[in-house]
């Protein structure tokens, strides 16, 4: 049995354990090869792949990133022939016959899991695993990566806790997750903000402004902030994607947190300030929750690789590791929804979403 593995999108903490995990069950239950594909999709459409060692796999369940390296290779483009001249799905089934694979393991997002499904529709025997620190993947309760990004969040508004009460400031700090908020809520949630801004609710910033006010009237002269990089004001929720990318550029600030930063010292008199942790939040090491789940999600992948069963990807569901068919979540979006029971913890709380 030979399997290739790779890892494509943005890199995050729990890739090497998923690895290991499909490595060590398809190593103990299949008489399995293992190669390893550089680079992500790149490895797959320019050849570029070794024949794995066992003890490659060892030492790794701790350690950050991935050891395959990866790439981005936006699946809009996988059928387009660019300046290079490469037919990139004709190349990447070739590759695969010439590899002799029996099947493909791809650990990605959304984008990968799209190209997985459109290689499965191209007649290759696929298995995708669900990472990313956004936890936007259709048809699983987490990805892996997701709770490590959420223990470094949370560490960063913990540290501006301290600094913002000592300086009686607004910190605003904008968190990770693409188009989607779920960083932003657990990490908001955890390290106690007092105003969660996500995509998936467009905030009033007069209503941001109130919550700094009304604090000040309580005696409470510093507020955190933490804003999704994807949040949007009401205004630009109504705006067409084109309309409100125009906007930003003439905007003084393109960025979430120097927007708002900037809003709130005009209608308040309270100094802010922004952090933005960004990519520290996909580095080093996965914390255990991750460890657990990686292990799991590759260890029902060389199940799945055992039973044949193709054309899926793996998913937690409840407290059960299982798995949807590749065709019905790619593309699939999985935003927070505004009306669910966490949010409503949240409101009851009282932590402002800016509406
Ligand atoms: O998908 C993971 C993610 O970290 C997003 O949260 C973020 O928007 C994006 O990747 C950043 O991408 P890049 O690493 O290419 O800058």
């Amino acid at each position: 049995m030979r399997i290739g593995i790779l890892t494509s999108g943005g890199d995050c903490p729990g890739l090497n354990a998923a690895i290991r995990g499909v490595a060590r069950a398809a190593y103990q239950t299949l008489d399995a090869e293992i190669i390893g594909i550089r680079a992500g999709y790149r490895g797959l459409i320019d050849g570029d792949y070794q024949i794995m060692e066992r003890h490659q796999f060892s030492g790794i369940l701790t350690l950050g990133g991935t050891i395959l390296g990866t790439s981005r290779t936006p699946f809009r483009n996988m059928r387009v022939v660019e300046e290079d001249n490469v037919d990139k799905v004709y190349a990447m089934k070739m590759n695969y016959k010439a590899m002799r694979l029996d099947c493909l393991v791809a650990l990605g997002g959304n984008g990968t899991h799209k190209t997985a499904n459109l290689l499965s529709d191209e007649g290759l025997n696929v298995i995708g695993l669900p990472k990313t620190i956004d936890n936007d993947i259709f048809g699983t309760d987490f990805t892996f990566g997701f709770h490590t990004a959420v223990d470094i969040a949370t560490d960063v508004i913990d540290r501006i806790h301290t600094t913002a009460a000592s300086h009686s400031r607004c910190m605003v700090i904008e968190i990770m997750g693409n188009k989607a908020g779920w960083l932003t809520l657990y990490a908001g949630m955890a390290g106690g903000a007092d105003v969660i801004l996500l995509p998936e609710i467009p905030y009033d910033i007069e209503r941001v402004a109130k919550v700094l006010d009304d604090r000040a009237k309580l005696g409470k002269f510093f507020t955190i902030i933490a804003v999704a990089e994807g949040a949007m004001s009401q205004e630009e929720a109504a705006m067409k994607k084109k309309e409100r990318e125009a906007a930003r550029m003439e905007r003084e600030f393109y960025n979430v947190s120097q927007h708002i930063a900037a809003q709130l010292e005009k209608l308040t008199n309270v100094e802010c300030r922004t952090v933005i942790p960004g990519h520290m939040q996909r580095g080093g090491s996965p914390c255990a929750y991750d460890r657990v789940l990686s292990t799991q999600f590759g260890v029902h992948a060389a199940h799945l690789i055992k039973q044949g069963q193709f054309g899926v990807t793996v998913a937690l569901a409840g407290q059960q590791i299982t798995q949807n068919r590749l065709a019905d979540i790619a593309g699939v979006p999985k935003p927070v929804d505004p009306e669910s029971q966490i949010i409503r913890a949240a409101r009851n709380i009282n932590i402002s979403f800016g509406d």
